[in-house]
């Protein structure tokens, strides 16, 4: 047996917690690590986050793995990273002290500020740039406002001695040693300053934005050289191979290569992908066009429809309400009562994204009656998943002139069957569960993979790809347009 290092480790850092998963040579999960992460909300529609805490859970699950090997980091070939998106932090060069807490992708703080942009009529030129509308959702509205409001931070960052990053920027200085200062082409793309057409930074963007170019990272494709990590962290040096967003990463995961495959995950958010092929165009229905992966200099796109809350629902009714004690029971509640009761929940904690965007409103539940019990509440968070994507399938399938015949899903939500089922009857279309859940972590390892390679091609991520479970449609036509019709009318209400 050669002992040439050949497992991968992906790092996947979201919102809620922070991971470290083992995979071998041949894309199975060996082993995982898991720390769960505040979030702060120091004032209403703000929500931060603690670098230090972002780093050193990272830091903790990744070692935990390490130290499970017997011949602790020699074994591994190469890491990739994935993350929150648009979460943004600057920091100081020289000493790595961030300048503020990380300002959260589901933070509203900007919201004044897009709509004055909006207003002066910014909104079409954005969007040719970057596939993206103004939303407080993006990274560079965080930027100015961490640049205006932290004493001494735009004079420190016009001198050059601060830098800017998304998690995946962050993550890789700290695991470098603050040697290397990149991103990637996906993670990027979220900041609303780096111009998806050209794949540059984009001036007019910058001077939009008044944002100083000297804090920006370097950007490079998701399967690149991003350094090799500190040997003080691991007592080796580990090549960092692959880097992508969350949810391109679990594109990618799911074998969605070719153009019209559609995957949705339901982690924090829910997102839904479709892969448009090489050519980029603007949506008409009020998405949002995103780069899906970029390897060897070759642009792919996506559509995306952004669904701010989705598990977080389910988070607050078990920690906010203490309507249970594990989120797995509120399938047992959601089952335990045989419909909604004309219990709609919209889940607009932290506004509406796609196609809506709407920063300005706030979830809701409607419909409530004294039958209402806590069971139609749960099944009525459950179903507004389905809901939530049929809106966004709607307006893919209108832009993109073609129908999924099918949707692969995956994330914490899809242990759930009851919103499994509920999204196959509202969407009426098989829905697919992959075998490897993890799709998020598993493109990750993708990307390290096809670097060091590992995997041969892009094309053996399909091949590999199986199904666990596939849900089909049952629901009546009649039944599925007049529970629809109610989630739109409770939507309606709030715009
Ligand atoms: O754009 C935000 C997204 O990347 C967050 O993902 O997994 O925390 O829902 P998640």
């Amino acid at each position: 047996m050669s002992n040439k290092p050949s497992l991968i480790l992906a790092i996947d850092q979201g919102t809620t917690s922070s991971r470290a998963i083992l995979f071998s040579a041949e894309l199975e999960v060996l082993s995982t690590q898991q720390k769960e992460l505040a979030l702060h909300y120091p004032h209403k529609g703000w929500v931060e986050q603690n670098p230090e805490d972002i780093w050193c859970d990272t830091l903790d699950v990744c070692r935990r793995i390490v130290r499970s090997l017997p011949d602790e980091a020699k074994a591994i070939a190469a890491i990739g990273i994935t993350n929150q998106r648009e979460t943004t932090i600057l920091w100081d060069r020289k000493t790595g002290m961030p300048v503020y807490n990380a300002i959260v992708w589901q933070d509203r703080r900007t919201a004044p500020l897009c709509e004055q942009l909006r207003a002066a009529g910014h909104e079409p030129m954005v969007e040719a740039k970057t596939g993206l509308l103004f939303d407080p959702y993006f990274s560079a509205g965080k930027i100015a406002w961490i640049l205006a409001h932290v004493e001494g931070a735009r004079e420190r960052a016009e001198r050059g001695e601060l830098a800017f990053g998304t998690i995946d920027c962050y993550l890789l200085w700290r695991l470098t040693g603050g040697r290397v200062h990149a991103s990637d082409v996906t993670n990027a793309s979220r900041t609303q300053l780096y111009n998806i057409v050209e794949q540059k930074w984009d001036e007019a963007l910058l001077a939009l934005f008044d944002i100083p170019e000297q804090i920006l990272p370097e950007v490079l494709d998701n399967a690149a050289d991003f350094g090799v990590t500190d040997p003080a962290l691991f007592g080796r040096e580990i090549p960092i191979c692959g880097m992508a967003g969350d949810q391109h990463a679990a594109l990618i995961g799911q074998g969605c290569v070719r153009p019209g495959m559609v995957k949705s995950t339901y982690g924090t958010g829910c997102f839904a992908l479709m892969n448009i092929g090489s050519d980029f165009r603007v949506s008409q229905n009020r998405l949002l066009t995103t780069p899906a992966y970029r390897l060897d200099g070759k642009m792919v796109y996506a559509l995306e429809g952004s669904i701010f809350i989705a598990g977080a629902a389910i988070q607050w009714l078990r920690d906010g309400l203490e309507f249970f004690s594990d989120a797995g029971l509120s399938e047992d509640l959601a089952r335990s009562v045989h419909d909604n009761n004309e219990v709609y929940f919209v889940p607009a904690f932290t506004g509406l994204g796609a196609p809506y965007w709407r920063p300005d409103v706030r979830g809701a539940i409607m419909g409530l009656s004294r039958e209402t019990t806590k069971a139609h509440i749960v099944r009525a968070a459950l179903e507004a998943q389905g809901y939530q994507t049929r809106d966004l399938m709607t307006a893919m399938e209108a832009d993109s002139a073609c129908e999924a015949a099918v949707i692969r899903i995956d994330g914490g939500l899809v242990a759930n069957a009851f919103m499994c089922q509920f999204l196959a009857d509202m969407l009426n279309k098989p829905v697919e569960v992959p075998e490897v859940t993890e799709a998020t972590a598993l493109g990750a390892a993708c990307l390290a993979g096809l670097y060091t390679g590992i995997l041969p091609g892009l094309e053996a991520i399909t091949q590999r790809w199986r199904k666990a479970r596939v849900y089909q449609p049952a629901m009546a036509e009649s039944e599925r347009e007049r529970l629809y019709r109610g989630w739109k009318a409770a939507v309606e209400a709030l715009l």
